[in-house]
């Protein structure tokens, strides 16, 4: 069964094919980063007119990579939040067109949900087995930090999430905030690794939120910034010399890895799970898998996508609708916007 991938919830136009729900046969991602980064922050309006010249050329690519023409399509599965109103729209309504023009059944995915598939996906086959459930999921990207017990595909249970900041955010918050470049995730990943041998990182607290599974960033995000201040009083931060952006990088990475880590291990002990994912943008970070593969359980199954498959793309947005294809909208049903198959958060 081929199904059709659309992701247009921020600012990648990101178009896929996938074949039963695993087996990615194309991924088109046409990044807006570039566009975005001289505002160190996505700006809504821009995005929306950029998917809008993007998306017919990444699906006409999809198509073409995956050697399938529209009618080979089995079912259309498109993004329907959360993410930017405007973006979401773009994605939504060529999906929703493509289904009704080609009568063909159309499923609304949730984005956060659609992370947790990207745990689903392989290349080719044969492959690894399919993640055993109940799984243990921590989906980390830009606007989300979510600890999510998955029982059986559709049925999840929110065991905690962030209070303030989301992982992401606060990547990206503390990377402008070094003076490094948008987007702050992979930027501070590579200033962690240049800092030179025999320096050490510097050390910045941990929120541990004790008796729950919550998370809150924004406290090591205002520790930096007391940091950056102390060291630089003209808050001019080009002027921290670069060993010392490179250290505070080091040090902010290895408290978010540390949290993240020492929960969701906490978690996988107290919940009799068979496996953990680690999805979501956030999930890209070497030193994140790492420290959570270290901390997890002897032998606990860990399914941690290629880092392409952890940042936003729509491979994961077809996988997830192939899982939730029962709830798709028939052909033959009104063109009325159905709400999205939205996780219990
Ligand atoms: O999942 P994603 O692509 O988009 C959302 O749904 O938000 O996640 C984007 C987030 C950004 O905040 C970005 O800084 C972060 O993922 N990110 C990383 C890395 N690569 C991307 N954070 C830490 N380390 C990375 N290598
Ligand atoms: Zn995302």
């Amino acid at each position: 069964m081929n199904v059709l991938g659309i992701d247009t919830s921020c600012d990648d136009t990101a178009v896929a094919v996938v074949a039963d729900g695993r087996v990615i046969r194309s991924s088109i991602v046409a990044s807006q980063q570039g566009l975005h980064a001289e505002h160190g922050g996505v700006v809504p309006e821009v995005a929306s007119r950029r998917h809008l010249e993007a998306i017919r050329p990444a699906l006409e690519r999809a198509l073409v990579e995956a050697s399938v023409t529209l009618d080979e399509i089995d079912l259309v599965a498109a993004t329907v939040g959360p993410g930017l109103a405007g973006s979401l729209m773009v994605g939504y309504n060529l999906g929703r067109a493509l289904a009704l023009g080609r009568r063909r059944p159309f499923a609304p995915v949730n984005h956060l949900e659609g992370h947790i598939y990207s745990a689903w996906l392989i290349a080719s086959e044969p492959s690894e087995p399919a993640p055993a459930l109940p799984l243990l999921v921590l989906i980390v990207s830009g606007g989300h930090t979510e600890l999510v017990l998955m029982r059986d595909h559709g049925v999840y249970q929110r065991l905690g999430g962030t209070r303030d900041d989301a992982a992401g955010e606060a990547f990206d918050k503390v990377g402008r905030l070094l003076g490094l470049d948008y987007p702050g995730g992979p930027a501070i990943q590579r200033a962690a690794a240049a800092l030179p041998e025999g320096v050490e990182p510097v050390t910045l607290p941990r929120a541990w939120m004790r008796g729950g599974y919550d998370f809150s960033f924004s406290g090591l995000k205002t520790a930096v910034l007391h940091l950056v201040r102390e060291r630089q009083p003209r808050l001019d931060s080009t002027q921290l010399d670069s060993t010392q952006v490179d250290a505070i990088a080091a040090g902010f990475q290895d408290s978010v890895a540390d949290v993240l880590a020492t929960k969701t291990a906490a978690a996988a002990r107290e919940y009799d799970v068979r496996g953990v994912a680690l999805c979501g943008g956030v999930a890209a970070n070497s030193t994140i898998r790492e420290r959570l593969w270290r901390a997890l359980p002897a032998g606990t199954p860990f399914h941690v996508p290629p880092p392409h498959l952890c940042t936003d793309n729509a491979a994961m947005i077809a996988a997830a609708g192939y899982y939730r294809r029962s709830g798709a909208i028939e052909p033959a049903a009104s063109g009325d916007i159905q709400p999205g198959l939205a996780l219990p958060v």
